[in-house]
Parts: C-alpha cells; sequence; structure tokens
C-alpha cells in the first residue's frame, strides 16, 4: 500500500511560508490547519491566506478545518481550489451532505473524528467521501504525544473501507514520529500528516535533519 506523506504546515516559520513550502516539495500534499480560537482553543489562518498558499504551493492542498460551522465554511475553500477538505464531524450538522457539496465543487471530501469521537457513524456513508481522518492527539495544537488509544477506530476503518471497495483514504494527524508512523501504517493509515518531525530542524543547520530529508525517511 502505497503511503503518502502531509507535512503540516502549523509548524513552518509563517513569516517565511513560501520558502517553508517549497522545502516539502518531494511531499504528495501540503497540510493546512485552519483553526478558529472556538472549535479548538487556537487560531491559525483563513481563507485569503488559503487561497495565496493554493496559488504558490507546488503541492496540492490537504486542508484540515477544525472551525464551528463547517456546513457554512467548508465550502468556501473547496472553491479556493484545494486539493482536498477536511471537515471535523462534530462541527457539522449534516456531513453526509456537506461532503457532496464539496465534491460538488471540485474537492476531495474528507471528514475528521477527534480522539473521543466514535468513527462507526462515518463509515455508514462511505460513498460519499473520499478520506476519513482519524486524529491522533487532541487538535489544536503541533508537538503533542501520539494516542496509541486511537488505533482500534484506525482498524476498524481499515476494514470498513476494505470491505466497501472503495477507494477512500485513510489519514491519520498528530504526534507521528519515526515510531509511530510504522504503529499508524500498521493499523491501517495509507495518508500520513506529519509537522512538527518535518519541520524541526532549524534552516541552515545542514541537510541531513532538513524537511526534505524528513519526508525521504
Ligand atoms: C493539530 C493539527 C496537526 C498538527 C500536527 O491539531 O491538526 O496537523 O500540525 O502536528 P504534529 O505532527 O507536531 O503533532
Ligand atoms: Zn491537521
Amino acid at each position: 500500500m502505497p503511503v503518502r506523506i502531509s507535512p503540516s504546515i502549523l509548524s513552518a516559520d509563517f513569516v517565511n511560508l513560501e520558502r517553508d513550502l517549497n522545502r516539502i516539495s518531494d511531499a504528495d500534499l501540503v497540510h493546512v490547519d485552519v483553526m478558529d480560537n472556538h472549535f479548538v482553543p487556537n487560531l491559525t489562518l483563513g481563507l485569503p491566506i488559503v487561497q495565496r498558499i493554493q496559488e504558490v504551493s507546488p503541492l496540492p492542498l490537504d486542508v484540515h478545518l477544525m472551525i464551528d460551522d463547517a456546513d457554512r465554511w467548508a465550502p468556501l475553500y473547496a472553491e479556493t481550489g484545494a486539493y482536498s477538505v477536511t471537515f471535523s464531524a462534530e462541527a457539522a450538522r449534516d456531513p453526509r451532505a456537506l461532503a457532496k457539496t464539496l465534491r460538488g465543487a471540485g474537492a476531495r471530501a474528507a471528514v475528521a473524528i477527534k480522539p473521543g469521537t466514535p468513527v462507526e457513524p462515518v463509515l455508514k456513508y462511505l460513498d460519499d467521501i473520499d478520506m476519513i481522518l482519524v486524529m491522533t492527539v487532541e487538535p489544536g495544537f503541533g508537538g503533542q504525544s501520539f494516542m496509541d488509544d486511537t488505533m482500534p477506530k484506525l482498524r476498524a476503518a481499515r476494514e470498513a473501507i476494505d470491505a466497501s471497495g472503495r477507494d477512500v483514504w485513510l489519514e491519520v494527524d498528530g504526534g507521528i514520529n519515526d515510531t509511530t508512523i510504522l504503529t499508524a501504517v500498521e493499523n491501517g493509515a495509507d495518508t500520513i500528516v506529519a509537522g512538527s518531525s518535518v519541520y524541526a530542524s532549524k534552516p541552515g543547520e545542514g541537510t541531513e535533519t532538513g524537511p526534505a530529508e524528513r519526508i525521504a525517511a
């Protein structure tokens, strides 16, 4: 099974975003975390900046919305031309309808679940989604520890996806490093978000631990 890598620019230098986007050009996607200080206790960036990243990014955008009122906002992110838009199941009134809307706007439609949210409801509408994101930390911040107790949900999602025969990607996000990536892949993940472990090295500290080398590893 091919594994896709989606580095999170939450750990990039926001003042040198274009430079840091170019540093990860060997990745498959670029993960853009949108936080509204309501759904999660942190604030990042919004539509105008996602639009601008879309214009300069060498990679397809994997937009991860951690915002309230996803039904209202997620379609606007799809309309930026983002390759994939993930909304939080807990923040959508009608996830299936929203997924259909995102597809209609030309984006891959994805649904994220927090560590405490069961996966079973999402598995009922696999026909209408392109990816499930199983959060492996509480959403909101980079640099947290991987929660092993989310692995049963990941396995359940993998089994349901395989049984469906659908090409639904299965993503993990949070606490991914050289060790936990193996755990996630063994439990069925095929798309891996990594923030602090990719951007850990500082510019000019040598190439052996730079972002490009972290992706290759
Ligand atoms: C956290 C974000 C993640 C974050 C992951 O809520 O959704 O994408 O950047 O960061 P690491 O890889 O450092 O856990
Ligand atoms: Zn994320």
